[in-house]
């Protein structure tokens, strides 16, 4: 298994100035790592900019793009750019929350949040891939969930997004398997972001769930990056509760009764 070295990579970052993408913007800017920082907003983009440690190296070799990737323009826009920068590394962050019982999820929502977390990543590899296929090494990592492996009451939508980016990324590790390009999905736990609405961090609470500050979720992500792995869970028990769940899915179904009770009613 070949692993990527940051210090020559160039870097896209979705979702860069999120709660995971600002510190994993930091930890790839201090490996000395190129990087291309993407968020819809430009604003935050710039503050991110302006955070990243001068000490920790010139920065030259960071830029930003503002665009909603979620649009056939958002899409172009990066790849047109990502070309230009001889980008090797593409890290699928950005991501939309959702949570609810299905029916108190509207339409439109439910049609984002399969748009921003599984067919955007999907497209923005298809468009970056012949540049990635170009490098001498490359990678896919697309940031994933527990979610994506453990479906637990409340997070329908939002698992069947993460399943998806899962299988998407196991089907094309197999595809471009021999070649130069990589792919790996990364498997958080619940992080201490802004992406958790006061609902979800109650249902965590009741619930019990165990979480990471978004600081060594990032190094977590690099970890992975490096290692060349097919796929990173974090969390102990959580680790163990992906495996069981591969195996008897429906053996596990009654040990999530709490979950059930902790939703909000519809
Ligand atoms: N936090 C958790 O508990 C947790 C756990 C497991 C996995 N994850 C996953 O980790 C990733 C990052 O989560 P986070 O906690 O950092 O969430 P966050 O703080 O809400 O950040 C998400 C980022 O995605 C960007 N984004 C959303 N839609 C976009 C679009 N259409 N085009 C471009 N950018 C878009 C947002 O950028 P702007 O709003 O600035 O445009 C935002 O910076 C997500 O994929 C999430 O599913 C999170």
């Amino acid at each position: 298994m070949m692993g990527m070295k940051l210090e020559h990579a160039s870097v896209v970052l979705t979702g860069a100035a999120g709660g995971i993408g600002a510190p994993t913007a930091r930890a790839l800017f201090a490996a000395g790592a190129r990087l291309l920082l993407v968020g819809r907003h430009a604003g935050r983009l710039a503050a991110l900019m302006r955070s990243l440690d001068p000490q920790a190296g010139d920065r030259s070799r960071v830029d930003v793009l503002a665009v909603d990737i979620g649009t056939p323009a958002g899409i172009e826009a990066v790849r047109s750019v990502a070309l230009a920068r001889h980008v090797n590394v593409l890290i699928n962050n950005a991501g939309l929350a959702s949570f609810g019982r299905l029916g108190a999820l509207d339409e439109a929502h439910i049609l984002q949040a399969v748009t921003t977390n599984l067919v955007a990543p999907m497209l923005l590899t298809r468009a970056l891939l012949p540049g990635l296929q170009d490098q001498p090494a490359a990678a896919v990592l697309n940031v994933g969930s527990v979610l994506g492996r453990l479906a637990l009451p409340g997070f329908s939508v939002y698992s069947a997004t993460k399943f998806g980016l899962r299988g998407f990324s196991e089907a094309l590790r197999r595809e471009l398997a021999g070649t130069k390009v990589r792919v790996q999905y990364f498997g958080p736990r619940v992080t201490q972001t802004g992406f958790n609405s006061p609902e979800v961090e109650a249902y965590n609470q009741e619930t019990g769930a165990g979480t990471d500050p978004p600081e060594v979720v990032a190094a977590a992500l690099l970890t992975l990056l490096r290692s060349g792995a097919a796929e990173r869970f974090l969390g102990v028990p959580e680790k163990y509760a992906v495996r069981v769940n591969g195996l008897a899915p429906a053996a596990l179904d009654a040990a999530f009764k709490r979950h059930r009770l902790a939703l909000p009613d519809a």
